[in-house]
């Protein structure tokens, strides 16, 4: 039932919670987001991704880390939270722009560290490559954190094989998380989920619903919604379901800005599709 985060040795709830919704535009008030967490953990999940750039500009950088570390704080029941939270970006007037420069993911990670009020990051992701900077500085700078004891593991997201594979031999990868949902199943065609998979690495698929304008072609994709039907569970539980069932390696991570939406996606966790469901599903999205 529970999945490791690669080499790692930490051990999660299936399906973990995005954190972007809560913090980019048209975000929701704050009580709102805290309760969104709240009801996400309470449901079951222990895991959460987020990201220095998960707020509105760069005057607001942290935001989302500021949110779960108060979110973890205000809670007393004592479980483990695995954070993964990521470096790499800028938001200049609302922007998303590149940084890999070492210089920068230094100091993004200290900031990191102080938002989310840890000293240790479990989990530190390379957010995208940087075209303007050399990939091996980039992760270099990375395996020089987690020697310094400030990540304790480093993931990798918007990569290719090639840069997959040329990372690994800087430092140990744990995980690699790319967009991947029933629309976009680009992460089978350039061969990522098997290099993952067959490799023991995580698989974490980003807009595994199909992001903020995509999730209302799963909410009434036909397919989805007849699976649904038959087992009286959201189009929604039945893609992240199926994204389970595709590969041991996969740790869907599901944004919510809604109580509703953190509580349905954490149910499906508890979704065993059919053979004949999932066969359905493989004719429609075929991987
Ligand atoms: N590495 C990257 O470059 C990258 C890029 C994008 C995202 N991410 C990460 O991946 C996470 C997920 O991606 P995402 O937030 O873009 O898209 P998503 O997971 O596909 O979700 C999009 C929206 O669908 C709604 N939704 C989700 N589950 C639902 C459910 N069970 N029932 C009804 N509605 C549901 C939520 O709406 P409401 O907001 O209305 O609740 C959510 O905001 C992000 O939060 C972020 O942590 C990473």
């Amino acid at each position: 039932m529970r999945r490791t985060i690669g080499s790692s040795g930490l051990s999660v709830a299936p399906i973990g919670l995005g954190g972007m919704p809560m913090s980019i535009q048209g975000r929701p008030p704050e009580a709102e987001a805290l309760r969104t967490i709240h009801a996400a953990l309470d449901a079951g999940m222990d895991f959460i991704d987020t990201a220095d750039v998960y707020c509105k500009d760069d005057t607001d950088i942290g935001h989302n880390e500021r949110l779960i570390a108060k979110a973890l704080r205000d809670r007393a029941d004592g479980r483990s939270v695995v954070v993964a939270t990521k470096g790499g970006l800028e938001r200049p007037k609302g922007d998303w722009t590149t940084n890999g420069r070492p210089e920068h993911l230094r100091s993004a990670c200290d900031r990191s560290l102080a938002a989310l009020g840890v000293d240790q990051i479990q989990l530190y992701q390379l957010h995208a490559p940087d075209d303007d900077v050399p990939f091996a500085d980039s992760v270099g700078a990375l395996a020089e954190l987690r020697a310094a004891g400030k990540i304790a593991h480093v993931g990798l997201s918007n990569v290719s094989v090639a840069e997959i594979e040329a990372a690994r031999a800087i430092v140990p990868i744990v995980s690699v998380q790319n967009r991947c949902n029933p629309f976009d199943r680009s992460a089978w065609t350039d061969g990522v989920v098997q290099y993952c998979t067959a490799n023991g690495l995580a698989f974490l698929p980003y807009s595994p619903v199909g992001g903020g304008r995509g999730k209302a072609k799963v909410a009434t994709d036909k397919t989805l919604v007849a699976v649904g039907q038959r087992h009286g569970v959201s189009p929604f539980q039945v893609t992240l379901a199926w994204l389970l069932a595709k590969s041991p390696v996969m740790l869907p991570i599901p944004g919510a800005s809604k109580v509703a939406s953190a509580v349905d996606s954490a149910a499906a966790m508890k979704l065993v599709l059919t053979a004949e469901d999932l066969a359905e599903l493989d004719r429609a999205f075929p991987t």
